[in-house]
């Protein structure tokens, strides 16, 4: 049962709060000091994210600074296809490189039954949150979604245009949705034991949903995310459940009706009037602010958040940026958002 006082939680259930609880995308990371300190102890970003007393350092981190209403498991979603075998390293200053699958030939070397051996440490991590975040603070568990996560597996790296997954998808779409089928079942397994440890609410990122087409959108969007949440609410019935899916425009609405998720998060580009007509009434939202305000900081800032604040205050709402948080990000940027939103009536 969610804690009387936890405002996340409330406003996940549906309630109008009066001051909408906060947290920010990539709350924790390389814009704050304290951050860039526990990470060289670390030794690297995937060191950090093995370990669970480091790991729980960052995650409460920007609580300290901040008071934010949810913390964040300080994790990645490549865990998921490193932990079903697939090479993975971040270099410096390149983001993450994998080895790429750009066919069904190479799926062989994906073997659910064995990730949890990798992935103990990030259920140790949860656990020991758990313990420690404040009793009015909500813990936030995560994974990438099946597609999104497929783009890098298959991509090998960032990519611009997404050429070979989406070849790889259209061209071979059994092939493909074997893929989509490992991942899903390895994301549901990984979130169960996240629950287990003591997430409260679970978050999945689907950062590239915007490049398919409708089609691709329904199958390997809408579907896999579908078959995660129906998963995860047999054995959770209760358990809140955020879909991301950023870029979907107008699926939003298809996002939201089908795949049975609790809340919807916006990035910057959703039209809001829209949103409180349309999307608002179906459950509560999450977003929307462009993280690019919090480098610029000043009146511009004030005048976008209240914005987003006059729109979507009189549905069910949590406030959030339209995507991660960036490194080059002003801590005192943040400090000023948060006060202007806790006082703003
Ligand atoms: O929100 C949080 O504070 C929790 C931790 C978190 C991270 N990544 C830490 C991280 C979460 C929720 C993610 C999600 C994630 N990771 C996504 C989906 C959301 C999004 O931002 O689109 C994606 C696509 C990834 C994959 C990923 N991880 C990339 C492409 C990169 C490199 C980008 C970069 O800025 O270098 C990462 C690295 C990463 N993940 C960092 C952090 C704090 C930076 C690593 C460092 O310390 O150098």
């Amino acid at each position: 049962m969610p804690k009387p006082n936890k405002t996340f939680l409330r406003a996940l259930a549906g309630e109008i709060l009066p001051v909408p609880p906060i947290w920010l995308m990539r709350q924790a990371g390389r814009y704050l000091p304290e951050y860039r300190a526990t990470r060289s102890e670390a030794g690297s970003f995937l060191d950090l994210c093995y370990n669970p007393d480091l790991a729980c350092e960052v995650t409460l981190q920007p609580l300290r600074r901040y008071d934010f209403d949810a913390a964040i498991l300080f994790s990645d979603i490549l865990v998921i296809p490193q932990a079903l075998g697939q090479h993975l390293a971040f270099k410096q200053g390149e983001g993450p490189q994998l080895e790429a699958i750009r066919d069904a030939s190479g799926l062989g070397i994906l073997n659910v039954d064995r990730i949890h051996d990798t992935l103990g440490p990030v259920y140790e991590t949860v656990a020991k949150l758990s313990a420690s975040i404040p009793s009015h603070t909500s813990l936030i568990g995560f994974a990438g979604a099946p597609w999104t996560v497929a783009t890098y597996m298959v991509e090998g790296k960032g990519s611009k245009d997404f050429a070979n997954i989406r070849r790889f998808a259209y061209g071979d779409p059994d092939g493909f949705s074997r893929l989509i089928d490992i991942l899903v079942e390895a994301t549901t397994q990984y979130l169960l034991k996240q629950v287990e440890a003591g997430a409260e609410c679970i978050q999945l990122f689907e950062t590239w949903g915007g490049v398919l087409s409708e089609n691709g959108f329904e199958r390997w969007v809408i579907e896999p995310t579908k078959k995660i949440v129906a998963n995860l609410k047999v054995v959770h019935p209760d358990l809140p459940v955020i879909g991301f899916p950023r870029g979907a425009g107008l699926h939003l609405i298809d996002f939201k009706q089908q795949t049975g998720v609790d809340a919807v998060g916006l990035d910057s580009g959703v039209p809001l009037k829209w949103v409180a007509k349309k999307l608002q009434p179906l459950g509560p939202v999450q977003g929307n602010l462009d993280p690019m305000y919090l480098i610029t900081g000043g009146d511009e800032m004030i005048d976008e958040t209240r914005r987003i604040l006059d729109v979507l205050r009189d549905g069910p709402f949590i406030f959030n940026l339209g995507h991660g948080i960036t490194p080059e990000t002003s801590p005192e940027n943040v400090g000023k958002l948060v006060d202007f939103i806790r006082n703003y009536r």
